[in-house]
């Protein structure tokens, strides 16, 4: 039977670094395509070169990233440097038969949101119009045209970086019949009065979107995918007292209909989704 990779890794790192430093090898990464990126300890620094060599023979890989900093800013943009390999790191990855174009060391592109990504692809029906605040390179974008087909995505994002890869990742997708790219702050250019499903999938104050993202409903009535970092100890109810308060200046009220762990953020802190629904009072 094949050995298992982290366990080649190790073995075969024995013989190129000092034997008590092997045990603080990482056994967790993220690969992304053919780009990997890994956490390693400021003791295994005077290796990291040798590391990342030996990851990207037994993980398949043409670029291993050394993870500085985690993910920053605005645009969500990863810390990273290049410990191994080729300078260009742009990749194709594969997930639930989408194809992501991008630059891991340029944008991010979270395994921790796979399931949420899954759970979009079919949320959505042929008679939707969906608007998608925070798009990125077509992280929600992309799955929900594919598989639940619905008359038209909105697809708004700020970073230009990011909406070239949008805009490459619609053609390579074949959704240019259903995606329409805006480039832009979202408040300025995401359209009003018009989605049945609005998907804000960014998690910096998100709650400072939601008056936006009640304005993109049609006549303020449909669903929002409401994601941001919250206390676990303080969900549902103080999450929902917010949307609630915005709602209600909209005129309208706020119903939740399920909330998700999405992934760890801090102790005691986790990224979370929230399907609302918005309708009259
Ligand atoms: C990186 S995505 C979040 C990840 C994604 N939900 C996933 O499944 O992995 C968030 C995107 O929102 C964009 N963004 C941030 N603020 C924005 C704004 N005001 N208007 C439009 N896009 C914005 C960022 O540039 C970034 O590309």
């Amino acid at each position: 039977m094949a050995e298992k990779p982290f366990i080649q890794i190790k073995n075969s790192l024995l013989k190129e670094i000092p034997s008590d430093l092997v045990s603080n090898l990482p056994d967790k990464w993220e690969k992304i395509g053919d780009v990997l990126t890994i956490v390693l300890p400021s003791i295994l620094d005077e290796y990291k070169n040798t590391i990342g060599k030996k990851y990207a023979e037994v993980l398949n890989c043409k670029t291993v990233l050394k993870d500085i900093g985690g993910i920053k800013g605005e645009f969500r943009v990863p810390n990273v440097e290049i410990i191994y390999g080729l300078k260009n790191t742009e990749t194709i990855h594969k997930e639930n038969g989408v194809k992501y174009r991008l630059d891991p060391q340029k944008l991010m592109f979270s395994s921790g949101n796979m399931d949420e990504r899954i759970r979009m692809a079919k949320i959505s029906n042929k008679n939707e119009t969906v608007v998608d605040l925070f798009a990125g390179i077509g992280y929600f974008t992309l799955p929900i045209a594919i598989y639940s087909k619905p008359e038209k995505v909105f697809a708004c994002e700020k970073n230009q970086i990011a909406f070239d890869y949008l805009n490459e990742n619609i053609i390579l997708n074949d959704v240019s019949s259903i995606v329409e790219p805006r480039k832009g702050d979202n408040r300025d250019i995401a359209p009003k009065n018009i989605a049945d499903r609005v998907i804000m999938g960014y998690i910096d104050e998100t709650e400072k979107f939601l008056p936006n993202a009640i304005d993109c409903l049609h006549n303020h009535i449909g669903i929002i995918h409401y994601h941001n970092t919250f206390s676990d100890n303080t969900i549902p109810n103080k999450p929902m007292k917010i949307v609630e308060k915005e709602a209600k200046k909209k005129g309208c009220k706020a119903e939740l209909l399920k909330y998700i762990y999405v992934k760890s953020y801090a102790p005691g802190i986790s990224h979370y989704v929230f399907d609302i629904k918005i309708g009259e009072k």
